[in-house]
């Protein structure tokens, strides 16, 4: 999009980056967890950085990146409002780049949940297994897209991990979902058997809610589709 290397475009803007998957405590041992790296959201902090934003990054994957301020967090209800605080503070842009759990254990287990649990009444021991109820977390991203309201800042990306089936191909459920979530852009990840996660590289397709415009990137490194997912983003600023 004829944007010279150097370019400082996000001068003067706040931008705010979730990223990594969240934990969901079971017990003080154990969590539910999600298979995220935090690579994609990490590059882009450091993208924005380098195109001269300030930049919070809200992640469950904590490293220094430089020029970035780093907002640890584990869990979909800690990210939730460590995202909200940092939006509050005048941000342009918020990109949700994180793996929430979709998901959490109803109850926190304050001791370790035993393999074999208390006598029964007949003196006997209970081997069977435990039954985990899970609630459903908050949906950050649409959250963030209602209390906007019909104001335009911050612009809100979302990203999707989707594989085809036979409801449709990966572009068809990434069109779907950014109509469910009513943000402005969307970064549709294909994900497969060949694709793992954790990788240096990746292959995107960002979808614009309104336009028929895809923009396809990669194979390409991460810090590569960051920048393209930012030159996306600064033509909505
Ligand atoms: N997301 C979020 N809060 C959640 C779940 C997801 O903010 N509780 C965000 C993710 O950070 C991502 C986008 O929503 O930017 C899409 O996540 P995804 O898991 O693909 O969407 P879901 O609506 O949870 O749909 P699915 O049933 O496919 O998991
Ligand atoms: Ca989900």
């Amino acid at each position: 999009m004829g944007r010279e290397s150097g370019d400082q475009d996000l001068r003067g803007r706040h931008v705010v980056v979730s990223a990594g998957g969240t934990r969901e405590p079971l017990d003080p041992v154990r969590y539910l967890g999600n298979r995220s790296s935090g690579k994609q959201g990490h590059a882009l902090a450091a993208a924005a950085a380098a195109r001269g934003a300030r930049v919070t990054l809200v992640t469950t994957a904590p490293t220094e990146v430089s020029g970035v301020d780093i907002v640890p967090v584990e869990t979909a209800l800690q990210l939730r409002d460590a995202v909200r605080e940092a939006v509050a503070d005048d941000a342009d842009a918020v990109v949700m780049a994180a793996a929430v759990a979709d998901f959490r254990p109803e109850t926190y287990a304050p001791t370790k949940i035993k393999k074999t649990h208390e006598a029964r009444a007949d003196g006997g021991e209970d081997d069977s297994a435990p039954t985990i109820t899970l609630v459903r977390n908050p949906d950050i991203l649409a959250d963030l897209v209602s209390s906007r309201g019909s104001g335009t800042a911050p612009v809100i990306v979302g990203f999707a991990a989707e594989t085809g089936d036979e409801n449709g191909s990966v572009l068809d459920h990434g069109r779907a979902k950014l109509d469910r979530k009513g943000c402005d852009v969307l970064v549709v990840n294909e994900v497969g058997a060949d694709k793992t996660f954790g990788a240096d590289d990746n292959t995107v397709t960002v979808l614009r809610r309104g336009s028929d415009d895809v923009v396809e990137v990669g194979p390409a490194t991460k810090a590569a589709v960051a920048d393209a997912v930012w030159d996306v983003v600064t033509t909505l600023l």
